[in-house]
């Protein structure tokens, strides 16, 4: 056992290699998010601290187009902000109507499973997405109390148009969950225009920050429902306290009930928040804000884009219907003769670069590549495709060297 740390190699400094994250997610956390990571910590009711909380929602009502005073940030990775829209939404026995059209929305179907609900999961083939009418439909069909669905589904690239399923839900009375998780700051997410009830998401794609806090909004009628089942803990009950009338939310940790109290002027205890990924996700915020929504739309459209240029001059096939495709995320068939697993590793080791492989049925046939957030770049785009050239050659896949690099830059030319 370790009692005192000799100067050994087995416990040597961190020192990660300095890779190109060209993944679907997590990518490169922009340098000024790092920075502000490594600020001085403070209490979480702190003044300064709790102003630091006040301009984290302010910066993402204007992130997701909200008006919501919900809106705030809740600690754990993306999939914990989701969790804690079902948990304290969904009541057991809740019917819930899960959109799935890959891996992500098969994650909110078992969420929504472990939270009691009655799930009825629609699927469309992974590649696709949704019309109107499917959802239509199906919301005639079994009146879910709730919807969830992605706006995009890493697993599949594919990016679900969302301004004509809203409202369905409402006419429906249905609440809309929405995870933003690989789109918030990418794409546009027009949260009350659309009638979304509920979003979440995570820092570590477009946002251009680390996993582990996830970015929330929530209607006020939302809101009101989850707060008719506040049922405080034990030890921060007073003499006059009087739970909710609804029933209690079956988590302590994703109670968005507590959450909602400890955010608010009241600063009720919960837990103690993640000061560093707060600072993280206050910086993500405010420099989308500074570029400007429209702005980081646009770059992120023409990196994938020019992305696209490069790997069909290269002869290679883009999985899936592209014109339902995220901007930023794409899938590219694994050329026939090629090893999949020995060229991505060719990838990492010779040019420090990853991207990503697959999931599920499309494992082993698609690679995937994200060009997100503070990767979102020309420099990211021309770096990968050149080495995935050079990558490609040495696995034998015959094509015309240089035409990859040449189309993006023709493709960025065209843009401007
Ligand atoms: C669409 C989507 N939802 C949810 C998640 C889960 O996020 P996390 O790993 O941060 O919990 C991911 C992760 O890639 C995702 O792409």
């Amino acid at each position: 056992m370790l009692h005192r740390m000799e100067a050994s190699p087995e416990f040597e400094e961190l020192n990660p290699a300095p890779r190109l994250l060209m993944g679907p997610g997590p990518i490169n956390a922009d340098p000024r998010v790092l920075r502000a990571m490594a600020a001085p910590l403070l209490g979480q009711f702190d003044p300064q601290f709790r102003r630091y909380m006040r301009d984290t929602m302010a910066l993402y009502r204007g992130v997701f187009c909200t008006a919501n005073p919900w809106t705030m940030v809740v600690d754990g990775t993306a999939r914990a902000a989701i969790e804690a829209v079902t948990a304290s939404l969904v009541e057991p026995g809740d019917p819930v109507l899960v959109l799935s059209f890959g891996r992500f929305g098969q994650l909110k179907s078992e969420i929504a499973q472990r939270c009691g609900a009655e799930v009825h999961v629609i699927e469309v083939e992974w590649g696709r997405v949704f019309d109107p009418g499917q959802v239509e439909a199906a919301l005639k069909r079994l009146s879910p109390r709730l919807v969830a669905v992605c706006q995009g589904d890493t697993s599949t690239t594919m990016l679900q148009p969302l301004a004509e399923i809203g409202p369905l839900c409402r006419r429906h009375g249905a609440w809309l969950q929405v995870d933003a998780t690989a789109t918030l700051g990418g794409v546009p997410l027009r949260v009350d225009e659309w009638q979304i009830d509920a979003v979440t998401a995570g820092l570590q794609k477009c946002l251009g920050g680390p996993s582990g806090i996830g970015p929330i909004t929530f209607s006020d009628a939302a809101g009101r429902a989850i707060y008719r089942r506040r049922h405080i803990e034990q030890g921060l009950q007073t003499k006059d306290y009087v739970p909710g009338a609804g029933v209690r939310i079956g988590s302590n940790y994703f109670d968005l009930a507590m959450v909602m109290d400890y955010w608010s002027e009241m600063a009720l205890n919960h837990h103690t928040e993640a000061t560093s990924m707060l600072y993280a996700a206050r910086e993500c915020a405010r420099i989308l804000l500074q570029e400007g929504l429209d702005a980081a739309f646009d770059r992120h459209a023409r990196a994938g884009r020019a992305l696209v240029a490069g790997l069909q001059a290269m002869g290679l096939r883009i999985f899936g219907d592209i014109a339902s495709k995220m901007p930023h995320v794409t899938g590219l068939y694994i050329p026939a003769g090629v090893n999949g697993d020995r060229a991505r590793t060719a990838m990492l080791r010779d040019f420090n670069i990853e991207i990503g492989t697959s999931f599920g049925p499309l494992h082993g046939k698609i690679w995937r590549i994200g060009t997100m957030g503070y990767n979102a770049r020309k420099d990211c785009v021309l770096m990968t495709l050149a080495a995935l050239e050079t990558v490609l050659a040495a696995e034998g896949y015959r094509f015309q060297r240089g035409a990859g690099v040449d189309a993006a830059i023709a493709s960025y030319a065209a843009a401007q």
